[in-house]
């Protein structure tokens, strides 16, 4: 098969590196200039935003399937785009991506079909806005609807903060996705992540996995696109899993299919799990980044099979093989990140790490200039092991991120605490 993947972050090489291992694979190309990327793969110079041209892409190029990476281009119908010229893709269509597109949406959805979540109010002002705040008092959570990059959630543990969340959405700071809020009750437990494989109608549980959003240890200060993860999540035994499958995922996949806008792809549920079992915090519509690295490293099955019937309707009887052994990522990140940070500077030792056994670097944001590789993004590498307990892959992804020499980066170096 000729694939076409499009974004060209971490997750994207992570897709890449295990696409690549499979023997139904007979040409990949992908977008963008990530050099883990390109050693296994052509590049495509074409515009992700840009559906027509994509389209043109394929045919020229007879692509059998694009696999969809990042949420922008899910949300904005790209899928549905290729759909219509009859070209097959991995990934929810337009209507089924708004899961992740807007916050209300899904809480709607949860609201019709009975799914655990927490209790909730939409509001499209101020006014009315905070006083269902000062009815409900924090601790409260703050959601601007729309897409905002991982940045539009604050948990408010006073009403002073909820205020000044409120005032930021509707503010316009982050643009249209801002201009209504969906205000939650705070919920208590351990967070984890499941992520399920759907074809519209049929589920199947790929793995679970917990990341950590904040910059700093101990689950410290501002929050990230994720600064690691590990898989499996202790948390999520056989039975929240179970649990988990028919009060959340069955629902919503049913929902979904009976208002005609089937989801396919993969289904990454967000999760609150205490002593009554898991409530839906969030969904998304796509791998998560870095929880895909994890994902593709303790993948046993080949993974372009799966992606294609997903696409195509046809997981009914599937089953997906798992390394037992857990798997850990840690993400190297430019300093000042989340912040503002430098690009260009030099990062070496990589070549020393090709041949370490169960390590992999995934490449984010570097570029290649002169058989040098550089920084180039906030989210930089993203040093991945296995190992046979979540202790050693640990260890081993950071003996990896040490023997990385690149002074103007820093990584957390405690990913995985509450699993050790
Ligand atoms: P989200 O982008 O919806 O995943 O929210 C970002 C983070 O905010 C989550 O990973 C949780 O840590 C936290 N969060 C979101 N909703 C709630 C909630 N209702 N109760 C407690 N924490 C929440
Ligand atoms: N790591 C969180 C996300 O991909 O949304």
């Amino acid at each position: 098969m000729n694939v076409f993947l499009i974004g060209h972050g971490g997750r994207e090489h992570a897709l890449g590196w295990k696409l690549a291992q499979s023997p139904s694979l007979t040409q990949l190309w992908s977008t963008g200039a990530n050099p883990g990327l390109l050693a296994l793969s052509q590049p495509s110079h074409v515009d992700m935003a840009d559906h027509d041209a994509i389209v043109a892409f394929c045919k020229a190029n007879s692509i059998d399937l694009v696999v969809v990476g990042p949420e922008v281009p899910l949300v904005a119908g790209l899928v549905d785009d290729l759909a219509a010229a009859g070209i097959a893709a991995f990934g929810p269509g337009r209507e089924a991506a708004q899961l992740e597109g807007s916050k209300h949406f899904t809480k709607a959805l949860c609201d019709e079909a009975n799914i655990p979540t927490a209790g909730f109010g939409h509001f499209s002002n101020l006014e009315d806005a905070r006083a269902y705040v000062a009815e409900q008092g924090a601790p409260i959570v703050i959601k601007a609807d729309g897409l905002a990059a991982g940045k539009g959630v604050t948990v408010a543990m006073t009403d002073d903060e909820a205020d000044v969340a409120l005032r930021d959405c509707f503010d316009g700071q982050f643009g249209d996705a801002g201009a209504s809020v969906v205000i939650e009750e705070f919920l208590e437990g351990e967070e984890a992540s499941i992520f399920i494989l759907c074809d519209g109608e049929n589920m199947v549980p790929m793995a679970s996995a917990q990341d950590h959003k904040r910059v700093g240890e101990g689950d410290t200060g501002p929050n990230t696109g994720g600064m690691g993860a590990y898989s499996p999540a202790p948390v999520v035994s056989d039975a929240v899993l179970e649990q988990t499958l028919q009060t959340i995922i069955a629902p919503t996949l049913k929902t979904l299919a009976a208002r005609g806008t089937p989801y396919r792809g993969v289904l990454y549920a967000g999760l609150m799990i205490n002593e009554n079992g898991p409530k839906l915090i969030e969904y998304n519509c796509r791998f998560g980044d870095p929880e895909c690295q994890v994902l593709m490293m303790r993948m046993q099955s080949d993974l372009l099979p799966l992606l294609s019937a997903s696409a195509t309707g046809s997981l009914k009887d599937a089953a997906i093989d798992w390394h037992d052994d857990p798997a850990m990522t840690v993400v190297m990140a430019s300093n000042g990140y989340p912040g503002s940070y430098g690009k260009g500077s030099i990062i070496s030792g990589l070549e020393a790490l090709t041949d370490q056994e169960n390590v992999v670097v995934f490449h984010a944001g570097t570029k290649e200039v002169n058989d040098q590789i550089l920084a180039d993004g906030g989210r930089v590498l993203t040093v991945t092991a296995r190992a046979d307990t979540i202790k050693a892959a640990q260890q081993r992804a950071y003996e990896a991120v040490d023997r990385i020499d690149w002074p103007e980066g820093f990584c957390r170096r405690d990913i995985g605490w509450r699993a050790v």
